[in-house]
């Protein structure tokens, strides 16, 4: 684990007054870039040759690293450029999808903005269940064994990404042959069984808030709401049911974009105080706590009971839905705010305050 001091030890030969931020060019790379210019700063895209049109057509990174893998991020050679242009990071979805845990905590030495120690407990649902049991949010409950289904569950296979693979049962004997299904097709190894994720299926409207944990102003903002547009599962209900059943089609949940949503405000006080709970909690079991951007993955049901299933303790893709402005940001401060902006802005204020360190991991 890379400690807090080796990164003050990196910040003290960098030039504050030029400060960089950088990212990998995917998922709100372009959120993150237009902010960090609105604030005045340099840009850094790690990019792919294939994606480099992007910039092209938006011509938003001043410095291109060119990479044929993401995870590249790791040679030596690229660290050292990153931190020659006094590069803060800011890591989002493609981080944890492209390197393991351990290389973005134990083998990345560039500053970057958000708690590196939070990816431990966001990376593994047992503890992510503990953290947000902490903050006393609402999660569906979860069942240790197949034989224990006694109502519809969602099955979650280890490491699956994006939800693929992941299937529903009813009951014991329904999960059992959906299982052989799948291992019959090769969809998934024997020895993974007993690792699949159980979890209560809760009938709702899923409902992604994002917020921000700002270090130096002290407060948890609500920034934006999206859900997903996810496919297959958006589109089954335009189906007829008599074809459905024909063709047995299960849910696939990939994310293909994203729909903003403004809420009945009577949602607001809950959504703000689980925001506000999060954070405390992260303070205990990983002082000191979030820093930055998170987002809550939740499902509404029709009695507005709020059930949350996970969180992302970093900028989420959910939030392009709000570059430029979204309602709630405008609430709060007017045009032109957006997460990408707000995480330059904060860094901004730390600069301004000499108190980048609190900030960066
Ligand atoms: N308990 C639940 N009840 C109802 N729907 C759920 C539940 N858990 C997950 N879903 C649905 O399944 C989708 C994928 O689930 P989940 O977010 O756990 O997958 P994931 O692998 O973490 O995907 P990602 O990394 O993209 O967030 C969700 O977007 C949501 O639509
Ligand atoms: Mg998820």
């Amino acid at each position: 684990m890379i400690t807090r001091e080796e990164i003050a030890e990196i910040l003290r030969k960098y030039d504050l007054g030029k400060l960089a931020i950088g990212t990998l060019g995917s998922h709100s790379a372009l959120n993150i870039f237009k902010g960090a210019k609105e604030e005045g700063f340099k840009t850094v895209s790690i990019c792919k040759k294939s994606d480099a049109i992007i910039y092209k057509k938006f011509p938003l990174a001043d410095e291109i690293i060119f990479v044929e893998n993401f995870s590249e991020l790791l040679k030596d050679k690229i660290q050292e450029k990153l931190r020659e242009l006094n590069t803060v990071l800011i890591p989002h979805g493609s981080f944890t999808a492209y390197l393991s845990t351990e290389e973005i905590t134990d083998r990345l030495y560039v500053p970057m903005l958000g708690n590196r120690q939070l990816l431990h407990w966001e990376a593994d649902r047992e503890r992510q269940k503990k953290w947000l049991s902490k903050a006393g949010l609402k999660l569906p409950r979860t069942f240790k064994k197949p034989e224990e289904i006694d109502t519809l569950v969602i099955a979650k296979l280890p490491g699956a990404k994006g939800g693929k693979g992941y299937f529903l049962a009813n009951s014991p004997k329904a999960f059992q042959k959906k299982v052989n299904e799948m291992i019959k097709r090769g969809l998934l190894g024997k020895g993974d069984v007993a690792r699949i994720h159980l979890q209560e299926y809760i009938l709702g409207v899923n409902v992604y808030p994002h917020y921000f944990s700002s270090i130096i102003g002290n407060d948890v903002e609500f920034l934006g709401v999206d859900r997903r547009y996810e496919s297959a599962v958006d589109t089954i209900g335009r189906i007829p049911a008599e074809e459905q059943l024909e063709i047995g089609i299960n849910p696939t949940y990939t994310i293909v974009g994203n729909i903003p949503i403004t809420l009945r405000e009577s949602l607001l006080p809950e959504l703000i105080r689980m925001g506000d709970n999060v954070v405390k909690a992260s303070k205990e079991i990983a002082p000191p706590g979030i820093i930055g951007p998170f987002c809550l993955e939740t499902v509404i049901t029709d009695s507005l009971e709020i059930y949350t299933f996970e969180i992302s303790a970093r900028i989420v893709a959910g939030t392009n839905v709000g570059i430029g402005t979204s309602p709630y940001a405008y609430l709060r401060y007017g045009e032109k705010m957006y997460m990408g902006r707000r995480i330059a802005l904060e860094i901004k204020n730390a600069v301004k305050e000499k108190r980048v360190n609190e900030i960066v991991t």
